[in-house]
């Protein structure tokens, strides 16, 4: 099989804002306790921290990590995570049947996310609580002194304000799973009322409003109208939540399934253009994806974990071992994002460690302590992403077959976008979703100047269903392809595209893998 593809610098779609390789820290089964705080742990740190999972997170190079949740926030009182520890009372978590202990918390988690070279995005409680909360903590954690909950964070141990830029209105609110649901109206209010004061305590600050927790929601579309016509003003992003799974096993399907996103994110655009129009507007909304991924493998054990042990601390929910086909997915989700670069500015892989993560530790057995962390299949694409994929997204213009599945047709068998790096290299992104045939693909580079191809990064397993565990994990990853100096310099070959120019290249992409092209000066 072939295909063909144009890259031109001119062609751009915007400018990536590292914020689209954000991550997620939510109070929930052991992403924090046994994940990235363990104080036990022979590989703690003086907070702590594992740190063997903060390498992992390091390399990740996650500009941004939300926290506290997810559900679990919908019923948090942030006032329960801050001062002395011994002090912090143990609460029931209604959303996750858990109990929590409180014994890490905001200060807690602004020091990891400094340790992680990250920033913190902060959701707040909308479903529980209301704008008056909201005040407070933004009180907390941004100003300076002065004021009764500044002055509480100072007598907590922190002189400097945390100065977080970027807050949540609540968490999926659309959704009756929520703690404090609530109607599109009753929401949009209560959302704007709080971000007016936050921003009135902070006007630096910037807000992301809670849109669908998916695009199957029977309300997507009105939600979003109705939040953004309230809220317009106050407000600088939408979120937009998605997670897919393959429970039949189909895989050119659950492959297929970024032409959903694709479409979740142009909706999303269209709405906020709209209402923007309405009230003749000069600010552009933007977007937030700042739940996805792939999330389905642990939905039956955690049912049986419940049956057994309501209530427990840190139970090990929603740990999903992923496999290669899932990697794939990820692959395509964050090509995704880069094709959107002009409009979505904040993306957060959900979530980080132990829960549906790309990042997992062992669980340790009683009187063993100790443990490993490594990374699973997905983290792979992650990386290369955010490694490589910064700078200025570009068109692809490609020419490749197609094909039809269950609930699309013509889908791209090859699925690609382009970053030009601020250094002038190119980086070209490609899944083949071709279950048996390898790809050649050409490209055309012409337009960018003299480059070569400098390396080509593979993952590929000849089973879909192939994971990386503590016993074997690097099952599944990635290789870097010897290239010859005729393939680096490019245009060897005649009758190709550019019909062998330089500036044009051949490169194989094998049946189902995740390709990095990196051309370079
Ligand atoms: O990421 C897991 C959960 O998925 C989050 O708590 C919630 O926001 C979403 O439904």
């Amino acid at each position: 099989m072939k295909a063909k593809m144009i890259i031109d610098k001119d062609y751009q779609i915007g400018r990536i804002d590292p914020r689209i390789y954000g991550s997620f820290i939510e109070h929930l089964g052991r992403a924090v306790y046994g994940g990235i705080y363990d104080p036990g742990h022979p590989l703690a740190d003086e907070n702590g921290f594992r740190k063997d999972v903060l390498d992992l997170v390091k390399k990740l190079g996650v500009p941004i990590v939300r926290y506290p949740g997810g559900n679990f926030v919908s019923g948090f009182n942030w006032e329960d995570s801050v001062g002395p520890v011994e002090q912090r009372p143990k609460r029931l978590d209604l959303a996750w049947f858990t109990t929590e202990t409180n014994a890490f918390g905001l200060h807690e988690f602004a020091e990891w996310a400094k340790k992680a070279d990250s920033s913190v995005m902060y959701a707040i409680n909308l479903g529980t609580r209301g704008p008056e909360n909201a005040r407070d903590i933004v009180e907390y954690a941004n100003h300076k002194g002065g004021s009764k909950f500044s002055d509480m964070r100072i007598a907590n141990g922190a002189q400097d304000p945390f100065d977080i830029r970027l807050w949540c209105l609540g968490n999926e609110m659309d959704g009756p799973w929520q703690m404090g649901h609530k109607t599109a109206q009753e929401y949009a209010r209560t959302a704007n009322e709080a971000a007016k004061m936050m921003k009135w305590v902070d006007p630096t600050i910037e807000l992301v409003a809670c849109g669908s927790s998916s695009s199957e929601m029977p309300t997507f579309g009105d939600w979003e109208y109705t939040v953004l016509s309230e809220a317009y003003e106050n407000i600088d992003y939408v979120s937009l939540h998605r997670y897919y799974a393959n429970p039949t096993k189909d895989t050119k399907g659950f492959l297929a399934r970024t032409m959903d996103m694709d479409d979740f994110i142009k909706t999303v655009v269209a709405i906020c253009d709209a209402v923007k129009g309405k009230k003749h507007g000069k600010k552009q909304i933007n977007l937030s994806f700042d739940e996805w991924n792939v999330w389905y493998h642990s939905n039956e054990q955690d049912k049986e974990i419940w049956k057994q042990e309501k209530w427990g601390p840190a139970l090990p929910l929603l740990e999903d071992v992923y496999n290669f086909e899932d990697a794939l997915l990820v692959g395509s989700m964050l090509m995704t994002l880069l094709r959107h670069a002009d409009r979505v500015k904040i993306g957060c892989l959900a979530q980080l460690v132990n829960v549906i993560a790309p990042i997992m530790t062992s669980h340790e057995e009683p009187g063993k302590p100790g443990g490993t962390a490594w990374a699973q299949t997905i983290y792979y694409p992650f990386l290369h992403a955010s490694k490589y994929g910064r700078g200025t997204s570009l068109n692809t213009l490609i020419e490749t077959p197609k094909y039809d599945c269950s609930d699309y047709t013509d889908v791209p068998i090859i699925d690609s976008a382009a970053v030009l790096g601020d250094d002038g290299s190119v980086t070209v992104f490609a899944v083949n979703r071709d279950l048996a045939e390898d790809c050649v693909l050409e490209l055309d580079l012409r337009s960018i100047g003299s480059l070569h191809l400098t390396e080509h990064l593979l993952l590929h397993h000849d089973d879909v269903n192939a994971v990386n565990t503590e016993a074997n994990p690097f099952e599944v990853a990635p290789v870097s392809l010897p290239i010859t100096p005729a393939e680096a310099a490019g245009g060897a070959a005649s009758g190709t595209i550019g019909d062998g120019k330089p500036g044009c290249y051949t490169v194989k992409l094998p049946a189902l893998s995740w390709n990095v092209l990196r051309f370079t000066r």
